[in-house]
């Protein structure tokens, strides 16, 4: 018999499983149809172009994927994309679709002069893959997680030659720990450029380091881009005592033995974004909105419908409630 080998055998810590939720969630969502988003589901801005590949993307990945998949792991991704609900999946949507609006919205403003993207915690995003074909003018856009996290990620797609295609010059996996120092001169060496103007996107990570490891990764970003724009997502607490983010809280400690460490500290809207505007002296403007605001301001009444009826949502009040609860702040300097 064959050793096992350990190398299709990855331990993945708590935190780096969250990935596979994420990868979950967007392979229900994909299935039932939320995903890709479609032309008549917003009032204004067209983002449709972007996820011309999107559902030949993810299913070979997701294909490639499994051989990688320890039985558990399988079986855990399994359960997420069969069990999703109609809100998560609605949620799922609208944390994919605001960050591409909110991205689109200052490509425009470049006018077609080079820019970056770094994907800071990207796990199996596949972002860069839908980014990369559309501007000639991305320079060079970058996933950054583990070592372990980007290792799985980067097996997935060489063993595909379909995703092995979009994997161009301009694009590079940085294993890299966030909680670590010098991310910027790891960043030189793979190519990137700070006088660029540089979009940083933080999807659902910040939640997970500790305070000071996120502030100092603040601190150094602003220190060193002279341009860029930084795009971040979370769940969010209203109060010391919110409700639904204790519950969130305690269910992530019982059930995964992982926690977000800032989610009680940064328990409102302002203080969530004044991490960043206290730093950031050289801010042009900054945004902060619940999922919830989004799902409001930006999707048509087609689009809402279009959503509702895909699974027959009729607890919008839960829905309400839930993406109230995420926020995306994006901030221009
Ligand atoms: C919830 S997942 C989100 C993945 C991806 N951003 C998305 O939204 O699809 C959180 C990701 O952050 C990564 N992460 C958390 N802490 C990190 C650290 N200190 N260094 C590098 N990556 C980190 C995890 O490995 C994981 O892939």
């Amino acid at each position: 018999m064959l050793p096992p080998n350990p190398h299709s055998q990855p331990r993945f810590t708590p935190v780096q499983q969250t990935d596979f939720d994420a990868l979950g969630c967007k392979l229900a969502s994909i299935s039932h149809g939320y995903l890709p988003p479609q032309i008549k589901d917003f009032n204004d801005t067209n983002i449709t172009s972007l996820y011309e590949n999107y559902n030949q993307l993810y299913q070979e990945f997701h294909a490639h994927l499994k051989p990688c998949l320890s039985r558990r792991l399988a079986s855990k991704l399994n359960t997420t994309i069969a069990h999703s609900l109609p809100v998560m999946n609605i949620g799922t949507y609208l944390r994919t679709v605001s960050i591409d609006f909110t991205i689109i919205q200052y490509i425009h403003q470049l006018n077609n002069s080079p820019f970056q993207i770094v994907n800071l915690g990207s796990g199996t995003d596949l972002r860069a893959f839908h980014y990369l074909p559309q501007y000639a003018n991305l320079t060079k856009f970058i996933d950054v997680d583990y070592p372990i996290s980007l290792d799985f990620k980067s097996r997935a797609i060489d063993g595909s030659s379909y995703l092995t295609s979009f994997s161009t010059s301009r694009y590079s996996m940085v294993p890299w720990d966030l909680s670590k120092g010098s991310l910027i001169d790891i960043l030189i060496a793979n190519g990137i450029d700070v006088a660029i103007p540089t979009i940083f996107i933080t999807e659902c990570v910040m939640c997970y380091l500790e305070d000071s490891v996120a502030n100092q990764l603040i601190q150094t970003i602003k220190a060193n881009f002279l341009h860029g724009l930084w795009i971040s997502y979370d769940p969010i607490a209203y109060s010391e005592n919110d409700r639904f983010i204790a519950m969130m809280n305690s269910n992530l400690i019982e059930l995964r033995n992982l926690s977000m460490p800032t989610l009680l500290k940064y328990n409102s809207i302002d203080k969530y974004s004044n991490r960043w505007v206290s730093v950031f002296d050289n801010l042009i403007a900054y945004k902060i909105l619940s999922l919830w605001d989004f799902y409001m301001e930006k999707l048509s009444n087609v689009g809402k419908l279009r959503l509702k009826n895909l699974q027959f949502l009729d607890e919008i009040e839960e829905l309400k409630l839930m993406q109230s609860h995420y926020i995306l702040l994006s901030i221009r300097w």
